[in-house]
């Protein structure tokens, strides 16, 4: 695989902009179930719609489990190294699900990483592999807690599982639960340096109030003043999280793509369902030109290994990134959708075209100031295109500076089998 050699984004400011021009980083879902390849923690719910290989395991089973998690040290090494050959930007790991693990020793409870043989610091390796790479680090937390004995635990009687119907705590356990939620996010947020992001979920089990997120945001906001949170802490948050879709129209603040690569978020040997390194990409393309982030997802095994099938395609994701990701890292939506027939992307008087599906003989792109276009270039060759502009003939004799279509010659030899990046070089 080539090294990257793509532009980094702007450096962080208290306001996150480095996340709004971020545009690619590795979610990792992880936890002991990845040992058996199970979903992270649905199964102990009995399944979810949305996930179709997600298994079901009898709740005692499926935490029993969590004391035969023994991965090898230092895992997130090879991840991040992925990552950061693949061009991303930044990283988010599963620190807890809603099955209530701990992937660091946390002191509010003893169902961690702890009480495993393991008995090491995943957060930390992670935290620290992705600050030696240059990256910039978030940690995926759970609100809710299928486990916690205050929370109260989803048993095998409260199956199914149905959205609002929780089991109910008392008061007195919620007011204990609140306190260990806190108490959690504090070691997250004190004990390993700087975190870039805190990317909330499970929030729908409760109200705002019962989370009491306003103290919740301004005790993270005190403790990681830059810090950038996810839209699934109720009421707060600064992006939103279009899950496992790309929405139509951007929405009007920053947001992020969350993606499996096949339709599970842990490892799972009998979901072959996997999307091809090319329709990985040309999602990548459509999110950078509608100025969202993709976080693509892998699923580490037990031993905290990439299974062939993620690796393939982190190394095919890689060696496009290394040519062409200048038309994606910190750049910024370019055209509108009827000046031409695909994402398109700037930086700025560059304009990137990504071509996602075979032109006959040219491209047409519409709308542009044709006599200020110097050069039009074939990103990952270098190859000039032959281009030819055209605007109305009165213009063409009368306006100094008129707009009009550029056709350009995509001869056959240039297409990469992935996408097909033209620059466009403008005055
Ligand atoms: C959903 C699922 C969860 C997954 C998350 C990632 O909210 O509950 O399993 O981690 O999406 O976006």
């Amino acid at each position: 695989m080539q090294e990257q050699k793509t532009p980094g984004i702007s450096p962080a400011d208290a306001t996150g902009i480095w996340f709004s021009r971020a545009r690619f980083g590795l979610f990792v879902h992880w936890g002991h179930g990845s040992r058996c390849g199970w979903e992270l923690s649905w199964p102990l719910v009995g399944g979810m719609k949305a996930l179709r290989h997600c298994q079901d395991v009898p709740a005692e089973t499926y935490h029993a489990n969590a004391r035969a998690f023994a991965p090898h040290a230092g895992a997130a090494r090879a991840w991040i190294a992925a990552a950061k050959r693949c061009g991303m930007q930044y990283t988010v790991l599963t620190a807890k699900h809603h099955d209530g693990f701990a992937l660091w020793p946390t002191r509010a409870s003893d169902f961690s990483i702890a009480a495993t043989p393991y008995r090491g610091d995943l957060v930390r390796e992670f935290v620290d592999a992705t600050r030696e790479a240059g990256l910039r680090v978030g940690l995926y937390f759970s609100l809710c807690d299928w486990h916690h004995p205050d929370y109260p635990p989803f048993t095998d009687a409260d199956r199914p599982y149905r959205y609002g119907m929780a089991p109910r705590p008392t008061e007195a356990g919620w007011a204990r639960y609140v306190e260990f939620l806190f108490a959690q996010l504090r070691e997250l947020l004190t004990d390993y340096g700087r975190i870039d992001l805190l990317w909330f979920d499970g929030g729908w089990e409760r109200t705002a109030d019962a989370w009491q997120t306003r103290e919740l945001e301004a005790m993270i906001r005190s403790l990681q003043p830059g810090i950038v949170i996810n839209d699934r802490l109720p009421g707060c948050g600064d992006y939103d999280t279009p899950e496992q879709f790309v929405p139509p129209e951007p929405p009007g603040r920053a947001w992020e793509t969350c993606l499996t690569m096949n339709e599970s978020w842990a490892w799972n040997p009998d979901d072959a369902d996997y999307k091809s390194a090319r329709a990985l990409v040309h999602t990548l393309c459509e999110v950078a030109s509608r100025g969202g982030n993709l976080l693509l997802n892998v699923g580490p095994t037990g031993d905290g290994s990439l299974a062939p099938e993620q690796v393939e395609r982190l190394d095919a994701i890689a060696g496009w990134m290394a040519a062409n990701g200048e038309s994606i890292l910190g750049t910024e939506p370019a055209l509108a959708p009827w000046q031409f027939y695909g994402p398109t992307t700037r930086r700025g008087t560059r304009l990137y075209l990504h071509v996602l599906s075979r032109p006959y003989d040219s491209v047409t792109v519409r709308g542009l100031p044709i006599r200020r276009v110097r050069r039009v270039i074939e990103l990952r060759s270098g190859a000039v295109l032959e281009s030819s502009g055209r605007c109305p003939v009165i213009d063409e004799l009368f306006n100094a500076d008129p707009t009009g279509q550029l056709t350009i010659r995509v001869p056959e030899p240039v297409l990469d089998p992935l996408a097909t990046v033209i620059a466009v070089d403008l005055d």
